[in-house]
């Protein structure tokens, strides 16, 4: 098929995929093998609530917002079609990729044009995303619907489903975002200079684009994989039994793997906290309950900053369209609607339908090897500084991005310890490294309501654990992470390769709240 055709049949069979209001009980987005997608096209299909969706094109049929599934070693070879009227790009968020086929934000797909990527999924198993990554237009896209998810699985993977005796309903994997919805409508991204500050934050939860959402599942073990990909909003997740909804009682569940794949040894909890970009890897028995509601619980957000109206202005913006309003980052409406960060809010719903045949399985006791972290007596310190401008907003080290800076250097296969320390004068920046997993070493200097958060060795929280790809940075703290930069072998990306480091909180990275990293 050639373009035209590819997006006349893509904007045709979008039709009824935007009526995305009301949830539709047990309906889950198609799963696609990542093997298969010929094509990947970036659309607009609706301009007036201007929400966008990914279409995977398979060769013999088209999906709508599809959850890509890998196996470990699969490779992805599809043209990726920009039908937006802005740059974008298709970043997949968790994945080592050579510079080319990263999609970072220096890279821009110029609209109506076209790019063919390439590469292999060399990641552990895991929850892994994509999402459009273009400086200055990546809050606006994301929260505009494009970021779909990518599930990779390998042996341990399967071996953990089979240990868990999962009834195929029982495994999901949600994206859970905010939206600003008003009489019924999700609200198309109209930030105020507060939002453009802060973060633009919603009032209702959208999970695999949906309102409401409520899946089906048989009793047993439930094994759920959540991104929290929401443009500023923290989730302090928990679960309730809906029958027990007055006692607000938290049930216990079980932590199997963050960012980048299955921990050690499974961790008990009765609630967690991931910013925007990180991920949990959940498993929880609905044995003898008939419905649970998962909720984000209320927590001191921690916003110790103000002024700074004009940050998060650039060139590139002006010289394209917005997706649906017209003027970002200028007066705060009227009104004061702008929900707050750290309330309270329900995300998704699990109904428990059959009957249970035998008890659930004990969980087993060992998940995966984690890749071994050296001491790190032995390597280089790098010291990194988010600070507070009251001009230019949130910087690193006092250095708003620029797409063609170098920005810091290492050396590939070198080990370094970064040291991030964010200033007291803050707010919570997610921090997020493209290309390297990392591990967290410790925290200091979390304050008293975040420090409850802190049950594991080293004041680190329990999404400290495993393979990490993005980390929450508190006002005050400081972390340490150990980073790795040994690119897999498969990879042989020839000569100096750029990444990004930056905070994932959207309207912080549109906003400047980045550098570039050369791997020489
Ligand atoms: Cu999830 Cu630089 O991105
Ligand atoms: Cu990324
Ligand atoms: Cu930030």
């Amino acid at each position: 098929m050639n373009r035209r055709g590819f997006l006349a049949a893509g904007l045709a069979s979008l039709g009824a995929a935007c009526g995305l209001q009301q949830a539709k009980p047990g309906a889950e987005p198609s799963r696609v093998a990542l093997s298969d997608v010929k094509r990947l096209g970036v659309l607009r299909v609706d301009p007036i609530a201007g929400r966008c969706r990914y279409v995977a094109d398979l060769g013999t049929r088209q999906v709508v917002q599809p959850i890509l599934f890998a196996r470990r070693g699969e490779r992805f070879d599809a043209v990726i079609e920009n039908a937006l009227p802005q740059p974008t790009t298709v970043h997949f968020h968790g994945l080592t990729l050579s510079q080319a086929q990263d999609g970072a934000g220096f890279d821009p797909i110029p609209p109506g044009e076209r790019k063919r990527v390439r590469f292999e999924v060399q990641n552990r198993s895991g929850l892994y995303w994509f999402h459009p990554h273009p400086h200055g237009f990546t809050a606006e896209q994301v929260y505009a619907g494009l970021a779909g998810l990518l599930v990779v699985t390998d042996d341990d993977d399967q071996a953990l489903d089979a240990a868990l005796a999962l009834a195929p309903a029982n495994r999901l994997a949600l994206a859970i975002a905010d939206v600003r919805v008003g009489n019924g409508v999700i609200r198309p991204y109209a930030p105020g200079a507060t939002d453009c500050l802060n973060g633009w934050l919603g009032n209702q939860a959208l999970v695999n684009g949906r309102l409401d959402a409520a899946w089906t599942v048989a009793p047993g073990w439930v094994r759920v994989q959540i991104l929290n990909a929401c443009n500023a909003r923290g989730l302090l997740l928990g679960f309730q039994d809906r029958n027990e909804a007055e006692q607000k009682k938290l049930l216990p569940f079980h932590l199997l793997g963050t960012d980048g794949g299955l921990l050690a040894a499974p961790r008990e909890l009765d609630r967690v906290f991931l910013h925007g970009g990180e991920r949990v890897d959940v498993a929880l028995d609905v044995s003898g309950r008939r419905a649970l509601q998962a909720v984000s619980l209320e927590f001191d957000a921690r916003h110790h900053a103000q002024g700074a109206a004009a940050a998060h202005r650039h060139p590139a913006r002006e010289r394209y369209a917005p997706l649906a309003a017209a003027a970002v980052c200028q007066d705060d409406s009227p009104g004061g609607d702008r929900p707050a960060d750290g309330s309270a809010l329900g995300l998704f719903t699990l109904r428990v339908e059959g009957r249970a045949s035998e008890r659930a399985p004990g969980l087993p006791a060992h998940l995966s090897a984690l890749p071994d972290s050296s001491s790190p007596s032995e390597a280089p310190t790098r010291r990194i500084r988010l600070d507070f401008d009251e001009r230019s907003g949130f910087l690193i080290d006092q250095t708003p991005y620029s797409v063609d800076e170098a920005g810091f250097s290492v050396n590939r296969g070198a080990r370094e310890v970064w040291e991030i320390k964010n200033s007291p004068i803050s707010m919570p920046h997610p921090m997020h490294v493209h290309g390297f997993g990392f591990r967290v070493l410790r925290r200091q200097g979390t304050f008293g309501a975040a420090r409850r958060f802190a049950t594991e060795p080293g004041g680190r929280f329990a999404t400290d654990l495993g393979v990490k790809d993005t980390v929450l940075a508190w006002p005050n703290e400081t972390l340490w992470l150990e980073l790795d930069f040994s690119l897999p072998r498969a990879a042989a990306f020839g000569g100096p390769q750029r990444y990004m480091f930056h905070c994932h909180n959207r309207e912080h990275e549109d906003g400047m709240m980045m550098r570039n990293i050369t791997v020489l």
